[in-house]
């Protein structure tokens, strides 16, 4: 796994770019998951509608649309949470997911007991869990404050804790439901910036299988930084689905375009 350096500094964009760029999709293997025609409804709403996509190990898939479009169903459904009411979802074999929610959940015991306690849950013994829980916490800088109660961190650093313990189990998958929103800019941008190292790391298979990784965004700009792949949704199904440089560069759908020149405005 490639080393963090502290993200408390000044972190250079460019290199940031680079670092995510360097995880390439690897479209020979079988895709991570699979979908079709997956719907979810909820009593009278229809939370999603046949949604058919495939997902490449090593891609950075961002899922973008108006509030309520159906991007927290769609990762609730791909991490396991939700369950299509229509179609079907293949997840490939063997391969382990973490997933981030806009607010932490963090019980109220120390930073480093917390990354411990979701290696504990996979199996870790307690000692080896703790030592293991410091390393993760260093990687996203704060083993300086590991003994500190995690309820007392603020939103950012409660935020790095949650993407140490999704780290710490080094995970293939990693679903991220807008992880930044609730950050103000410079938390957002040390956030964002572990991502971006995050998916350019690799899962417990080794080198050679880059983590997968799919988010949801509100931030554009954030989507340009970090994805690979851009999923536009419209009342919960897909309008469209293009490479980052062709979904920002070529010719959208209306609705898609009407989105983005809001969203950039
Ligand atoms: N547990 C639920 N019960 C009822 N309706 C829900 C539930 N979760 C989501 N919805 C509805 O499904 C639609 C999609 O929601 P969501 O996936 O949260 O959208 P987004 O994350 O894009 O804002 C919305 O209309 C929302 O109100
Ligand atoms: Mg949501």
């Amino acid at each position: 796994m490639s080393a963090v350096p502290s993200v408390n500094g000044a972190a250079p964009w460019p290199h940031v770019e680079m670092v995510a760029r360097t995880s390439v999709a690897a479209p020979d293997h079988p895709p991570v998951f699979s979908l079709d025609g997956v719907g979810v409804r909820y009593g009278l709403v229809q939370a999603l509608q046949g949604v058919h996509l495939s997902v490449a190990p090593g891609e950075r898939v961002a899922l973008i649309g108006a509030n309520g479009c159906g991007k927290s169903t769609l990762l609730r459904v791909l991490h396991g949470l939700a369950k299509p009411s229509s179609g079907q979802l293949l997840r490939g074999d063997g391969s382990r997911q973490a997933m981030l929610f806009q607010r932490p959940h963090m019980l109220r015991m120390s930073a480093q007991h917390n990354v411990a306690l979701g290696l504990w849950l996979h199996g870790v013994r307690w000692r080896e869990a703790r030592a293991q829980a410091l390393l993760a916490l260093q990687r996203v800088g704060l083993d300086g404050i590991a003994a500190q109660n995690a309820r007392t961190l603020s939103g950012g650093q409660q935020q790095r804790v949650a993407l140490a313990r999704a780290w710490a189990l080094r995970p293939d998958v990693l679903l991220l439901d807008e992880p930044t929103s609730s950050l103000d800019p410079h938390a957002k941008r040390e956030v964002e910036l572990l991502m971006a190292y995050l998916a350019a790391s690799h899962g417990q298979a080794g080198p050679g299988h880059p983590v997968t990784m799919v988010f949801s965004s509100h931030n554009l700009g954030q989507v340009k930084r970090l994805a690979s792949r851009v999923i536009y949704l419209e009342h919960g199904a897909v309008l469209a689905d293009l490479p980052v440089h062709d979904f920002f560069n070529g010719p959208l759908p209306d609705a898609a375009r009407l989105f983005v020149k809001g969203e950039m405005a």
